[in-house]
């Protein structure tokens, strides 16, 4: 093992990411930022890394210089022969990408719902598609990954292909796989019925492995058959392994000991930057942080809110899903607004009540509230360098990135903490000055109000806090070159678990 070890780590591992979002392809949370970061720092860290993902309809195959590297490629469902084309390009980090085109399953708007937030009904069949594409591709290309990283439900079957499909293949047979849960909301459950077509057998379908309620459940399934399973921080990781927290899946999370662990999210500093960042009208640093003001005046203007430096400024950008509590938000706001000295402006996009409720609000308030329905990346930078707090009263939150891109702007974030919450942001300490935001901890409309309220009042009455704080927010380090070692780490304890479990199990009825 020790000699293996050694061995890779001079030459790098190759690892084979499959995922259903990659920025800035395809992106609609934090799920793309990461595959994108993560592979980035991992590639520069000397590993072959390899990401495949759908050609959805939306991307830019022009912009983006794709080109063709496989037509067609035929993949093997468990009823049928499934035919598609590969296309590849590399990003600007030097990651190659692989794009799937299937025109039945992924020529069409939406990634995972239609307009009015319906699910599609071939989802099942289009991310077991997906996860069997991605290792046939493997083949067909003669790549031979040590590692199979596979991210959340949608592909989350390729970890079980690996043990039941392609254990004895020559570019597949050795490979291990990794399984992250960024979100364990979304297990992707569905009728048994496919089962023949996804092609795991019906011996997978028992409560230890795929089966949940007389359904298939994807994640569940993943979990069992991964040789190491993830999720995107540490306090979400100890929080899942509770029953409120778990979603159903605690008891498997906890049967796999300590196979499943915490990995804290990075961000990309080369995108979220206030030095560089090409979506401001201004840069600025810890060290010049006076242009920081331009940057609220922008923010001002181009949400139709009052242009006044002096008054506290809340920034909120996130899917409007119950998640984020923005349920929660909607309860507290007029009171917040009644009471306080404050502006808000808001991005969101999600839910049709919620883009409803924020859209609605600049009118009732005008020029105390702004509001942006639809996904909007310049706007979500602008807000992230332009305000004076960022707000994430999150009910449950796995990691979080945006908090994180606040503290690097010197925006304090106002966060309920949970999850990834919990650890990215330091308690506002009164006596000290100390800390990089403020949190609260029960779900109700009062402890958001007082929280919201305790950091307004610290921003008119204790200036010289909230100067310090902001210099701690910006110190603090998010980068993958912290994180990313850890991920290396899982890998090699991964590719020790397949050897295990190889040992193991010698015959084909898993
Ligand atoms: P989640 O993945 O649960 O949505 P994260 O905080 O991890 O939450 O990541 C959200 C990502 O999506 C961030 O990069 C954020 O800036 C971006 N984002 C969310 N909503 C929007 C929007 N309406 N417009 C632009 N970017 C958005
Ligand atoms: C999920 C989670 C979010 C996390 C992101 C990236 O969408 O909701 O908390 O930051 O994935 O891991």
């Amino acid at each position: 093992m020790q000699a293996h070890e050694s061995r890779k780590k001079q030459s790098g591992l190759n690892i084979l990411v499959v995922a259903s979002e990659l920025y800035p392809y395809a992106k609609i949370g934090g799920l793309a930022d990461v595959v994108a970061s993560l592979s980035a720092q991992l590639h520069a860290s000397g590993h072959d890394v390899r990401i495949v993902i759908p050609r959805y309809h939306r991307i830019d195959g022009e912009a983006y210089s794709l080109h063709p590297c496989l037509e067609p490629m035929g993949v093997w469902m468990g009823d049928t022969e499934e035919w598609c084309s590969v296309h590849i390009t590399t990003g600007d980090d030097g990651v190659p990408v692989y794009f799937i085109e299937h025109h039945l399953y992924f020529s069409r708007d939406g990634l995972y719902h239609d307009q009015a937030m319906h699910d599609f009904d071939d989802n099942p069949r289009r991310f077991g598609f997906l996860s069997r594409a991605a290792l046939q591709l493997c083949k067909d290309i003669d790549f031979e990954p040590d590692i199979v990283h596979v991210h959340d439900w949608q592909a989350a079957l390729a970890p079980a292909y690996l043990k039941l499909w392609h254990w004895n293949d020559r570019q597949l047979g050795q490979a291990a796989s990794v399984l992250t849960i960024h979100n364990i909301a979304y297990q992707g459950v569905y009728p048994k019925e496919h089962l023949p077509y996804l092609g795991l057998g019906w011996h997978n379908f028992t409560p230890e492995k795929f089966e949940s309620f007389d359904r298939i459940n994807f994640l569940k399934g993943g979990i069992y058959y991964a040789d190491g399973v993830t999720t995107v921080s540490p306090s979400f990781a100890r929080e899942t392994t509770t029953p409120f927290g778990g979603f159903g899946l605690a008891p498997y999370l906890s049967a796999r000991g300590p196979c499943f662990k915490g990995i804290l999210n990075g961000i990309d500093y080369s995108l979220w930057n206030p030095q560089t960042d090409q979506h401001l009208p201004a840069h600025y640093s810890l060290e010049q942080p006076e242009n920081k003001k331009a940057c609220k005046r922008k923010v001002q203007e181009l949400f139709d809110v009052q242009q006044d430096e002096q008054v506290a400024l809340i920034g909120v950008v996130g899917r409007f899903v119950e998640q984020k509590g923005f349920e929660l938000l909607a309860r507290t706001l007029e009171r917040i607004l009644g009471n306080m000295i404050v502006q808000f402006v808001i991005l969101g996009t999600g839910e049709r009540h919620l883009e409803q409720y924020y859209g609605d609000l600049p009118k009732r308030y005008s020029g105390r509230v702004g509001s942006f329905v639809g996904f909007d990346n310049m706007r979500s930078h602008l807000i992230q360098a332009g305000c004076d707090f960022f707000l994430m009263p999150s009910l449950f939150e796995p990691c979080g990135l945006t908090q994180m891109y606040a503290q690097r702007y010197g925006t304090l974030p106002i966060v309920r903490a949970t999850g990834g919450l919990e650890d990215t942001v330091e308690q506002y300490n009164e006596s000290t000055g100390e800390g990089t935001g403020f949190k609260f901890w029960e779900v109700s409309e009062d402890a958001l109000y007082y929280t919201v309220g305790w950091a307004i009042s610290t921003y008119y009455d204790r200036k010289e806090h909230i100067s310090r704080m902001m210099r701690e927010a910006m110190k603090r380090d998010f980068s993958w070159q912290h994180q990313a070692h850890e991920y290396e780490a899982t890998y090699y304890q991964a590719i020790a678990n397949k050897k295990k479990w190889d040992e193991s199990h010698t015959s084909y009825y898993w």
